[in-house]
């Protein structure tokens, strides 16, 4: 199943975030893809938020994972800046798998490493302040996921 939404500016990449992050739980694994600067870590803020996390999230490039305490946690990870994904291996990847939400910047980069049911979301820069952001589920998890997701 693919869905299709379009955002006018940060708040609302926050707001579609926040309405996803209401509908996960732990185990659930989101491969975001797309545009450098399009608003994946924004969109990410708001799956924090919508999990009840109050800390303020950063972009994990230069830390590779990023965790954050909520009753259903949250690893936030980045595969931009590594040079082999055995990198992301050795930062502790499959740690998160049952436990967190995983959500994952350029999962593209690393697929190979991806387990074989997850959520792909690409962005895309429109122009200055709109954003695509297209939803694309192959299992009847995501799907229903999905039909709920709602901005
Ligand atoms: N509709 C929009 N949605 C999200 N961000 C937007 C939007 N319009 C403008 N912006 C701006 O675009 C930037 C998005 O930055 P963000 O770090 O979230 O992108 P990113 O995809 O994580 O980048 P990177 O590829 O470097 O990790 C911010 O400066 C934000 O203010
Ligand atoms: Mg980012």
């Amino acid at each position: 199943m693919k869905k299709i939404f379009e955002t006018l500016n940060q708040n609302q990449t926050e707001k579609l975030g926040e309405a996803l992050g209401k509908l996960l739980k732990a185990g659930d694994f989101l491969a975001l893809a797309g545009d450098l600067g399009a608003g994946k870590t924004a969109f990410t803020r708001g799956i924090a938020r919508g999990l009840g996390i109050h800390e303020d999230i950063t972009s994990p490039t230069f830390t590779i994972i990023n965790q954050y305490e909520a009753p259903v946690p949250l690893a936030h990870m980045d595969a931009y800046r590594l040079k082999t994904p055995e990198e992301l291996e050795n930062a502790g990847f499959y740690d998160y798998m049952e436990d967190f939400v995983v959500v994952l910047e350029w999962a593209d980069r690393v697929e190979e490493l991806l387990p074989g049911d997850v959520l792909w979301i690409y962005f895309t820069v429109l122009d200055e302040n709109r954003r695509t952001i297209e939803f694309q589920s192959q299992t009847s998890h995501y799907d229903n996921i999905l039909q709920e997701l709602n901005l």
